[in-house]
């Protein structure tokens, strides 16, 4: 028989409570405890998992890892910037927008997603950038 947490955690409850107060009680916490047991959340597929084998992902998170923006940017969470989730979310992956966010990776940038800024990355080509950006377009969900 599989016990899962949550059970678990209720039995050793309950065996405290036995202890604690001679064993009364226990039908009630039991069925407590199953009832405010959360379900289990549907097993998703990260975006890393869904896009890894594409060219454009391969290509532009070596890139990505090689620079600094990791340290800014999550796939699916918003940290100091905005998740690359949301940016794919919000842009086309036309040529237009990879020059576009492309520059704005080299020169740097605020007001879009906030107040925080963007800092340049003046090192990058505009090849690497427009990659990385490229890879982060990708992103959607
Ligand atoms: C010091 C933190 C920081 C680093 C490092 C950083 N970013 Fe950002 N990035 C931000 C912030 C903050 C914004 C939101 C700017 C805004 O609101 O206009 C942003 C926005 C973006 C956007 C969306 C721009 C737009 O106009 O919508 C892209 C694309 C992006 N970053 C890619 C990158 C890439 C690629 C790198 C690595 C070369 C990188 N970032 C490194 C903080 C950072």
């Amino acid at each position: 028989m599989k016990i899962t947490k949550p059970l678990n955690l209720a039995l050793l409850a309950i065996a405290g409570l036995t202890f604690a107060c001679g064993g009364g009680e226990k039908t009630t916490e039991t069925t407590t405890a199953e009832v405010a047991a959360p379900a289990a959340p549907a097993q998703e597929v990260s975006l890393e998992d869904k896009y890894k084998d594409d060219p454009i992902y391969i290509k532009g998170i070596e890139k990505v890892k090689g620079s600094d923006c990791t340290s800014c940017h999550m796939v699916e969470r918003k940290i100091v910037g905005p998740s690359y989730a949301d940016v794919a979310a919000k842009y086309e992956s036309t040529e237009e927008n990879v020059a576009m966010l492309a520059k704005k990776v080299i020169e740097g940038g605020v007001g879009v997603w906030g107040e925080v800024p963007m800092p340049p990355h003046p090192a990058l080509s505009e090849e690497d950038a427009k990659d990385m950006v490229r890879y982060v377009l990708l992103l959607k969900k």
